[in-house]
């Protein structure tokens, strides 16, 4: 990676190389075409739509097709994203991918999105952080930003996931969908841009949320297979507190070290897991359900997907304005969890 060059629009905006606001200039998202309905999944499994909706908030999901792979979904979000920034794909420095559902171990899903868009000036990798990776993201491509390194970064958040749910399990594939947001960084004049940013991580407590099979510890083979291990595992009363104490607390700090008060965040726009745990946080932190950006009851948990998509649907439909102060928190399998303050 080179160090890049300034463009007399970043002169204008008094871009100073190191330590410069980092701001998102363009979102995208895709979802799939095919969306699974609550009462789709009654023909699946022992489950009902008022079961569904009461536990979780969420009435359907989009399910990728059987030949869509996660870097398809990334490459139509990052085009939008480009598209909105008026930013040609041969200008990105940068280019990252969460997710927790790659096309494949290896090659990163980055080089494939790299390949399609024609992105061809890019270093790119991939980032596992489970339902935090898109905020773990953001903050890593905006490092790179802020020292100069680099001018134009893509992050995508990007998850097939109903290629990795056990669709025998009614206690989780109900709860999950396909899709994928991005968005594309850039030095900004302060005081927009992000303004503060807190991350964590629990090590401890990988097994209440984890997708064990394929890996190095069980290789995929036979009995991996007959035991399922390639498909997700959940403790899902226990990731739900965790999710909540986490998330309302992570919120906190941030917007505390942001120099802002709650009252002065116009939007919040949390991982879309389930609407219990969003009101869980709401109740927490004591902000008035307005002010929380959800479009889970049409998407379901995406995981690194999740608040991309939600963060383009409201920049899109004029609920995030220039110069909003907003709020983005995350938490997810590791468990990882974090929290950014941006101001739009
Ligand atoms: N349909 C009908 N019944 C079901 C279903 C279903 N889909 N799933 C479970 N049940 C049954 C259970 O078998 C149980 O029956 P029993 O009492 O006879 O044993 C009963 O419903 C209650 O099950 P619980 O697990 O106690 O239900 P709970 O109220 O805890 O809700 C849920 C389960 C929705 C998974 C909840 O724990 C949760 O939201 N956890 C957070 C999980 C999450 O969002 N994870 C996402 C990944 S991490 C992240 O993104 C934050």
């Amino acid at each position: 990676m080179t160090a890049a060059s300034i463009s007399p629009d970043q002169k204008q905006a008094g871009f100073s190389g190191f330590g410069c606001s980092v701001a998102i200039v363009g979102t995208g998202s895709y979802a799939p075409e095919k969306i699974l309905t609550n009462a789709d999944l009654e023909k699946i499994v022992d489950t009902t739509d008022e079961w569904i909706v009461t536990r979780s908030g969420i009435r359907e999901r989009h399910i990728a097709r059987e030949d869509e792979a996660t870097s398809d979904m990334a490459t139509v979000a990052a085009q939008r994203a480009l598209e909105q920034a008026k930013v040609a794909p041969e200008d990105v420095d940068l280019i990252i991918v969460a997710t927790i559902t790659p096309d494949m171990v290896f090659p990163s899903t980055a080089c494939f999105v790299q390949n399609r868009l024609g992105a061809r000036n890019a270093t790119c990798f991939d980032l596992e952080a489970a339902c935090a990776g898109f905020l773990f993201a953001v903050n890593t491509a905006s490092q790179f930003i802020k020292t100069g390194a680099i001018r134009t970064a893509l992050v995508i958040g990007a998850e097939k996931l109903s290629g990795v749910v056990d669709w025998q399990d009614r206690t989780t594939c109900v709860l999950f969908g396909d899709g994928a947001g991005a968005v594309v960084l850039q030095a900004c004049e302060a005081p927009r841009g992000i303004l503060s940013v807190v991350t964590g991580s629990d090590g401890s407590l990988t097994e209440l949320l984890k997708l064990p099979g394929g890996g190095s510890r069980y290789p995929v083979s036979p009995q991996t297979i007959e035991q399922r291990l390639h498909y997700m595992k959940m403790v899902g009363k226990d990731v739900f507190k965790h999710a909540v104490r986490a998330m309302s607390e992570a919120g906190r700090k941030a917007i505390e070290q942001s120099g802002l008060s709650i009252d002065q965040i116009a939007c919040i726009v949390p991982h879309q897991a389930n609407m219990r745990i969003v009101e869980a946080i709401r109740d927490r932190m004591a902000v008035e359900p307005e002010r929380f950006f959800v479009n889970l009851d049409r998407y379901g948990n995406m995981s690194a997907a999740s608040i991309p998509v939600a963060l383009d649907e409201a920049v899109r439909t004029g609920r995030i304005k220039r110069d909003d102060p907003i709020l983005l928190v995350a938490f997810g399998g590791g468990f990882t969890w974090g929290a950014m303050v941006i101001r739009w």
